[in-house]
């Protein structure tokens, strides 16, 4: 039975869930699948797989910087089959892009790119009130995660599969984000600006098992300390169930990016958003 390696990234649980319908398309097929989430670790090596699937959701219109690390960290992959999905709240950016211009350089052979919609737990929109693409993935985006990975199967012994063309450029201003929160920036300077008020934190190391990056620790007096590898994702104080973390996301020189965002997302009628609050780590829905 042929075998595929499925490593994906996955922190609000979209990305896993589809990546488990697409292993069950896979499997019907008579394809195993291995999934591996880089959460959990360094996933398996690829030389005993006959395929790979990349799974990464989008962080700030661009692949997150952990998964890039992997993909770059792959070794040749000399006509070795891959697929990309991607899981978004609102829009892929440069992500899917940048992921299969890399895989391609490396030598694979593309045989299925699609995306999927994903509830948007992006602290810089729920702390503003809103939540994108809450209910995703439907049911419906569920079932046709799965004939993806039929198709795909399909795919790798017909060699019929016409490549999707490039995703079209996105707004400037995206580009402008994507650039501002590079990994240069991200690494040097905005790393060094998380902090926890003392005085509200209960040291209960939330923040420390939310991190992917293992990038907090603590100090001397128990508190969290951030390092430099920082994957920016806002979690350790989106999740913080005392309000007691601060970082550059709340900085007033990203909110009008952050209105801009939710502004232009508001204005496409295929994204669905609802109102919530979030406090104490928690984002709840307004009803009405
Ligand atoms: C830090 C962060 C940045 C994000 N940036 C974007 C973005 O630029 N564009 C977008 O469409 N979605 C963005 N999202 C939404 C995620 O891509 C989406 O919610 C995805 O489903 C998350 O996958 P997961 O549930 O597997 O973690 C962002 C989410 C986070 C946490």
């Amino acid at each position: 039975m042929p075998k595929t390696l499925m490593v994906y990234f996955s922190q609000g649980g979209t990305t896993r869930k589809i990546a488990e319908k697409i292993s069950d398309g896979l499997e019907e097929r008579q394809y195993q699948s291995d999934l591996h989430n880089i959460i959990d670790g360094p996933p398996p090596e690829i030389k005993d797989y006959d395929m790979i699937g990349i799974g990464s959701p989008v962080y700030i219109f661009r692949p997150p910087f952990n998964m890039l690390d992997y993909i770059k960290s792959l070794p040749e992959l000399n006509g070795l089959p891959f697929f990309v999905f991607l899981l978004h709240g609102t829009n892929i950016g440069f992500t899917g892009n940048m992921i299969r211009k890399i895989l391609e350089r490396k030598g694979g052979r593309e045989i299925g790119y699609t995306y999927f919609k994903g509830a948007d737990y992006f602290l810089g929109y729920v702390q503003r009130g809103v939540l994108f693409s809450p209910d995703s993935p439907t049911e419906e985006e569920l079932r046709s995660a799965k004939l993806f990975g039929r198709d795909i199967a399909s795919h790798i012994s017909e060699k019929e599969y016409v490549k999707p063309d490039k995703d079209p450029f996105p707004p400037v201003v995206y580009s402008i984000e994507r650039m501002i929160t590079n990994r240069l920036f991200t690494r040097q300077a905005y790393s060094r600006f998380f902090k926890v008020d003392e005085k509200k934190c209960t040291a209960c190391n939330i923040c420390l098992e939310q991190c992917p990056q293992k990038n907090i620790a603590l100090d001397a007096n128990g508190f969290p300390e951030w390092g430099r590898d920082c994957n920016f994702c806002f979690y350790c104080e989106m999740k913080c169930p005392e309000d007691a973390i601060s970082s550059p996301i709340d900085w007033l020189i990203f909110a009008p990016f952050m209105n801009y965002n939710i502004r232009f997302a508001s204005k496409d009628p295929s994204i669905d958003q609802v109102r919530v609050s979030h406090i104490k780590g928690k984002t709840t829905r307004i009803e009405g």
